[in-house]
């Protein structure tokens, strides 16, 4: 069965506090792939991880607790996520070698992050390294990569493709004075380019998005790969 990995922003999982309603389909269009596909499901932080590291960071708690703090948040919501799921893991695993494991044994794996110093968007890019799959998808709660931000330019455009040293510079210059929110993480788009994964950027919250591609490998977002001509 081909592996899927799916990074889950955890602003679409966790938001006042549960998001029960996406958390039902969501679950629920994955189930309609068992036998087919094998699915591991990396989920962030979110609203949790957000309110506790803002509140401590006011207070000159050091990174590596912060980072530590928002661990534990998305392993709280990979394990409220898995309790939506059939035959999946019951514990959430703390490494890449245990998920892989794992992922031999279920047809769905959740986790949420593994180490201070990265987010989940670098954990789901290494174990889809680790694993081999060729997919990446990036769930977040934008629906692609646009030339600027869109809340601040009106004219900014959703960008259809990109090759990985595009969205490298893209990823890089949003880094720079805008704070962490960028649409994924330098590191998880260099892991990608090394291995050739494609990665899907999309509209978390549209739950029809994951059905377009997985089995059309085709989005309303952006797709990331080698070349930018092969969107
Ligand atoms: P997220 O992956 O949700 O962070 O992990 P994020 O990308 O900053 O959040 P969104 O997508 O914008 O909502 C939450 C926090 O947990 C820590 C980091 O502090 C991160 O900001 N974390 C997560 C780690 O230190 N290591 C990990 O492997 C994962």
């Amino acid at each position: 069965m081909e592996p899927v990995i799916i990074s889950l922003g955890g602003s679409i999982v966790s938001g006042e506090p549960l998001n029960i309603e996406f958390l039902r389909k969501f679950c629920s269009v994955l189930s309609g792939y068992e036998g087919k596909y094998r699915f591991g499901i990396v989920v962030g932080g979110g609203r949790l991880a957000r309110q506790y590291i803002s509140s401590l960071r006011k207070l000159k708690v050091n990174d590596h607790v912060l980072d530590e703090i928002g661990i534990h948040a998305t392993r709280m919501n990979a394990l409220a996520l898995a309790t939506f799921l059939p035959d999946v893991n019951h514990r959430i695993p703390t490494s890449i070698n245990e998920a892989a494991e794992l992922m031999s044994i279920y047809p769905y794996v959740v986790m949420g992050g593994t180490e201070p110093g990265h987010t989940t968007d670098t954990v789901a890019a290494l174990l889809a390294e680790r694993i081999g799959s060729r997919i990446l998808i990036n769930a977040t709660s934008v629906d692609g990569v646009y030339t600027d931000d869109p809340k601040k330019d009106s004219s900014a455009k959703k960008i259809p493709s990109l090759s990985y040293d595009e969205a490298i510079s893209i990823s890089l210059k949003n880094s720079i004075g805008a704070g962490p929110n960028v649409f994924m993480d330098l590191t998880s788009l260099n892991i990608a380019k090394r291995s050739g994964i494609v990665i899907y950027v999309m509209d978390g919250t549209d739950v029809s998005e994951y059905g377009s591609i997985i089995d059309r490998r085709k989005t309303g977002g952006t797709l990331i790969s080698a070349l930018r001509e092969s969107a």
